[in-house]
């Protein structure tokens, strides 16, 4: 188990963490994982090498059947619908799997029940007893997420057996006061359950040394450090069956309603994913699993690191006859437009809307999520730089490039590749820079570092669209035709490597390219060649590769995500109420309309505001904590309503005489209430 980044494998088995299909795809998953993982997948191909990418739906878990509760379906058709959905995206957005599977299917079952019984048989794993929620009424024993109950920290009253919704804090069923099935209403019992358990306390030893040990330089250190600390903070067994009866049935006589960990069987998936094509193809599956000639590779986002670098691997160990990963890229999280992209918010671009929105841009997209990936840390997606980099670089930087290169190529030679005449010291320095790129395009890709290989790529771009801009053909066509076929050699040659290094990154438009040049799809390192194109061959008429995104569809892209702003605030639960006060205590708050008369920040503070106020009785002094949510200039003759008897408080040494009234919505968005503009100062209200 020694540091293996320098191994000679012989093939390459790629997975792509198992999307759930409980929702479409967003960017987010692209960016973390499909984008990536596809990348590296098409260089290895276009190498020559021996690679299967993998991937498949997880279709089991909690989160599919309350979905399906709450829509009224099974199970099954809330799978098959997203299952769909989210293949046929990827198809269309060019991830070109080599197999896409899903875990409902029969070979899955097969293959994760067999595992199971294989761990069972060998002793490994452990069994015991505990008491568990249930509904009697239903029979059943109830996931976390099926009892609700009163948040002991914060008294909201349907918060879950895993969390709750209002004050944040991740809870256990024990802790919630006065417990309820979400089945029946009713109050759940305790009753014995049995299950079984991964001993990853075990395995510590194994662990330390294969990670700690033999991945400390080779794995990127976000999923490094993770691994340490988990193992450092001590292993415990983990349970990998659940009382359920959507999954995988548990492969033992006399255990009905109970089904694998939906994070035991989906890993599994890659396994069944790879032995279902292998079927399909007339191909053997098991050397893309067990021989120590295959580097297993695993894309994933950051929430998946403990599964694939500590429960996925153990599994594999025990087991016996598999390897484990080489490496598990991992990546962190992008954001939208500054917000934590949420599938229940729906803060998200998905995936099959942009197919629709932008058809034929697939490979935009995939630029700006590869450009803007979060590989070291969490990152922001924007429409206005979306935009930007397309019209600034693919459009500005590569399309005019070949475009105007072609053009050329038409006008002055018939579509026809001149031949190089007298070769300049530029000509060469450039054929040579070219030569470089297949290896340093390719270094960046197998070290993980898919934004570094893509401005890569734009540098071969923009050497070429320096050239052709500074040797300025047009200007020698007249005097000189010779040099002008030199220029445009080079330049063509340029467009041809473009054309077949692009296939990675780009795969739609190096299609595009390749056919404007009359190419056939070539090896990596074809795409340094100076002579890939040779003289007198015909090219075919040139098309736009990269159109301008205006204005109007960003401002439409952005206009939907504030209304699904203003939607989320509008459905959001409020907080809960206060307790109950009686009609005298009421009468004792003095509010008042008023209007402000001044308004001026307080020193040293971010929050606080010193303003004048007219109360129609007086004018006083109000401290209040709207300085960030309000510009002073604004607020003189603004009405505004105050707690007029409120004793004074000293804040930051100014004495404020009560309090302005604001609404605070969820986001801690202010609002004023105010009386109509023309009302009296002093009015009071009850
Ligand atoms: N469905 C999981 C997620 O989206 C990933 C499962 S990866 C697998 O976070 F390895 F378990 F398949
Ligand atoms: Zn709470």
């Amino acid at each position: 188990m020694s540091n293996s980044s320098q191994k000679k494998y012989k093939r390459t088995t790629i997975t792509a963490a198992l999307p759930y299909a409980n929702g479409p795809i967003h960017i987010g998953h692209l960016a973390g994982v499909y984008i990536p993982a596809d990348i590296y997948a098409r260089y290895l191909r276009q190498k020559g090498e021996e690679v299967i990418y993998i991937c498949g739906s997880d279709e089991h878990g909690v989160p599919i059947t309350i979905k399906a509760r709450k829509e009224g379906k099974t199970p099954q058709q809330v799978v098959d619908k997203y299952h769909d959905l989210i293949k046929k995206s990827f198809e269309e957005f060019g991830i070109a799997f080599d197999h896409y599977s899903r875990t409902s299917a029969r070979i899955h079952h097969e293959t994760a029940s067999a595992f199971f019984k294989t761990l069972y048989d060998k002793g490994v794993l452990v069994e015991k007893e505990s008491e568990q929620y249930y509904d009697e009424e239903n029979k059943q024993f109830l996931a976390d997420r099926y009892i609700t109950g009163t948040c002991p920290h914060c008294g909201y009253e349907q918060a879950y057996g895993d969390q709750c919704e209002n004050c944040g804090t991740s809870l256990s069923p024990n802790e919630l006061i006065n417990p309820k099935s979400v089945l029946s209403g009713n109050p759940p019992v305790k009753k014995n359950t049995r299950h079984w358990y991964l001993p990853l306390d075990h395995y510590e030893p194994m662990l330390r040394k294969w990670i700690l040990e033999g991945h400390k330089h080779d794995w990127k250190p976000n999923v490094y450090g993770q691994c340490k600390s988990w193992i450092d903070q001590g292993l415990l067994p983990r349970a990998v069956t659940r009382d359920l009866d959507w999954g995988v049935k548990l492969p033992l006589e006399g255990f009905d309603g109970k089904v694998l960990y939906v994070w035991f069987d989906a890993p599994i998936g890659y396994i069944s994913s790879t032995r279902e094509w292998a079927e399909a193809t007339g191909r053997d599956w098991e050397k893309y699993w067990k021989s120590p000639d295959t580097k297993l590779v695993h894309f994933i986002g950051k929430d998946n690191i403990v599964f694939h670098c500590i429960i996925f691997p153990t599994m594999l160990h025990t087991e016996g006859s598999y390897i484990l990963p080489d490496n598990v890229p991992s990546n962190e999280f992008l954001n939208l437009e500054g917000n934590k992209i949420s599938t229940s918010r729906n803060w998200a671009v998905w995936l099959h809307e942009y197919l629709k929105e932008f058809p034929g841009k697939q490979d935009v997209l995939r630029y700006v999520l590869c450009a803007a990936a979060p590989e070291t840390k969490d990152n922001d997606f924007t429409w206005k730089d979306f935009q930007a980099r397309n019209n600034n670089e693919l459009l500005a930087v590569f399309g005019n490039f070949v475009n105007r290169t072609l053009v050329l190529t038409h006008k002055y030679f018939d579509g026809r590749v001149p031949a190089k005449g007298q070769i300049t010291g530029k000509d060469a320095q450039t054929l040579e820079q070219l030569a470089q790129f297949p290896e340093t395009i390719g270094k960046s890709l197998e070290h993980y570092r898919f934004r570094e290989a893509l401005s890569g790529l734009m540098n071969l771009a923009r050497v070429g669209n320096r050239y052709l801009t500074e040797e300025e053909p047009w200007k020698l066509f007249k005097t000189d035709p010779e040099r002008v076929q030199t220029i445009l050699n080079v330049c063509l040659q340029v467009c041809a490597s473009l054309a077949v290094l692009s296939e990675p990154f780009l795969p739609h438009t190096s299609g595009k390219l390749l056919k404007m040049l009359g190419m056939k799809p070539c090896k990596w390192h074809d795409g340094g060649r100076s002579n890939l194109l040779e003289s007198g061959h015909a090219i075919n008429k040139p098309e736009l590769l990269f159109e301008r995104i205006e204005e109007d569809a960003i401002q439409a892209q952005i206009e939907k995500l504030r209304v699904t702003l203003n939607n989320n605030s509008a459905g959001e639960a409020a907080k809960p109420l206060k307790e109950t006060i009686t009609f005298d205590d009421f009468t004792k708050l003095d509010l008042r309309t008023a209007t402000i008369l001044e308004a001026e920040k307080v020193p040293k503070t971010k929050k606080l505001l010193k303003l004048l106020v007219d109360t129609g009785v007086d004018k006083r002094t109000v401290v209040a904590g709207i300085a960030e949510h309000f510009n002073c200039d604004k607020l003189p003759g603004r009405k505004a309503v105050i707690l007029a008897n409120l004793a004074p408080r000293k804040i930051k040494g100014i004495e404020s005489h009560g309090m302005l009234l604001m609404a605070e919505n969820h986001d801690g968005a202010l609002t004023f209430i105010a009386a109509e503009e023309n009302f009296d100062n002093g009015s009071s209200i009850s």
